[in-house]
């Protein structure tokens, strides 16, 4: 763990998970993660957001540490198990304490750690808790990852406690985030696989959040900002409308027909300037894939026919796809068949309203003549659609 007084008597605790490999039995987690909490003495003692219920012990350890010995408040800015799967024990630990709250994530606290009503008390959108010489303000910022969600302000310290939002799922001995190229793509990843879903939502927070006066953005997951432009920069560009001449290209391949369509399709990107991120289903890290959604102009989806319909990890694929709620504009499929099928029709009825499908590119059996050029064809749209839109660095 990492213990930081922050500013005076105000505390971050940094619990790393360091061998953590999954995140709700789904997210891969390659750098495993953290749950942050943060303790602050004042008239009132409070503790914002908590740790996973396996890493309770060591919240008790870490509190132990800076010599707590009583608890007013427990902020819960979020109710999933992550950050309040601790509470019931801290509540059993300090009888006094009270559990801060909204209407929505008082019901989850109720429904899901058993949490006694009379333990909890409710507060509205923006209300202020004085602490003694502090102030709390709690910013209502639903879908920063549960509709129940909120991010906590201290104005005297100028600090944000945003818990999901802004994170990265990185265990590392740091407290304060380098600013690397590391976490970059870490927080990248975070906010392809958490927040991008709720882009607009976000998009919404981020605009009230620009106009605190920020010294510090400290996140539940991973390490803390005192550099919050940084964070703040990434989150704009990532939300923006811009993409990137950039085609993901998630395949799977049995007899090797779609792996070479989808390989001759990759050097024909490249050879007109086009940037590919191909991802073969079998192996590839699904967040790396939502990574690359994140700012790709194009969705390339590659095929075989299986049992009259799309192999399954393909369908995999475009679930995520569809979930995620990328900004990607054009999509198409590249496959083949041995007799027949309907693997057209079933991916593209599960693709999201609103992007244009391209002409798409299926080969009986390995790819001939005409599949090829079929190929070069759709490699010329995507080259076209891309330069009628706003371009990251174009
Ligand atoms: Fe880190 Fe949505 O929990």
């Amino acid at each position: 763990m990492i213990i930081k007084e922050i500013k005076k008597d105000v505390y971050g605790l940094i619990i790393q998970d360091w061998s953590r490999t999954l995140f709700d039995e789904l997210i891969p987690l390659p750098d495993g993660t953290t749950y942050n909490s943060f303790f602050i003495k004042d008239k009132k003692n409070v503790l914002i957001d908590t740790a996973d219920p396996t890493k309770t012990e060591e919240l008790f350890e870490a509190l132990g540490e800076i010599g707590v010995e009583d608890i007013d408040y427990i902020v819960s800015n979020h109710s999933e198990q992550d950050h309040s799967g601790s509470i019931p024990s801290l509540i059993q630990a300090f009888p006094n304490s009270k559990v801060i709250t909204n209407e929505k994530g008082a019901g989850f606290l109720k429904s899901m750690l058993l949490i006694p009503e009379d333990r909890i008390i409710k507060i509205e959108d923006s209300e202020e808790l004085s602490i003694g010489s502090r102030t709390l303000k709690f910013i209502f910022a639903p879908w920063s990852h549960w509709p129940e969600t909120i991010v906590t302000l201290c104005p005297e310290e100028k600090i944000l406690f945003s818990c999901d939002l802004f994170g990265s799922h990185l265990a590392s001995s740091e407290f304060y985030a380098l600013c690397d190229e590391k976490l970059y793509t870490s927080a990248k990843r975070y906010y392809a696989e958490i927040m991008m879903p709720f882009r607009n939502n976000i998009s919404r927070h981020l605009k009230v959040i620009e106009t605190l006066p920020l010294d510090i953005i400290a996140p539940s997951h991973g390490p803390v900002y005192n550099n919050p432009a940084f964070i703040l920069d990434a989150y704009k560009d990532w939300l923006s409308d811009e993409v990137k001449n950039q085609v993901a290209i998630p395949y799977v391949s049995m007899h090797g027909s779609v792996a070479k369509m989808v390989d001759f399709f990759v050097n024909q990107l490249i050879k007109k300037g086009v940037g590919v991120k191909p991802f073969n289903l079998t192996t590839t890290d699904i967040g790396e894939l939502a990574l690359s959604l994140v700012d790709s102009a194009t969705l390339i989806l590659g095929t075989p026919m299986v049992l009259a319909g799309p192999h399954p990890a393909a369908l995999y694929a475009t679930y995520i796809f569809k979930v995620l709620r990328p900004k990607t504009k054009f999509v198409s499929v590249i496959g083949s068949f041995g007799w027949g099928g309907n693997m057209l029709k079933i991916i593209t009825d599960m693709l999201p309203q609103g992007l244009e499908v391209l002409e798409p590119v299926v080969s009986k059996g390995y790819p001939k003549e005409q599949d090829f050029e079929n190929l070069k064809n759709l490699a010329d749209m995507v080259v076209e659609r891309h330069k009628q839109l706003k371009i990251i660095g174009g």
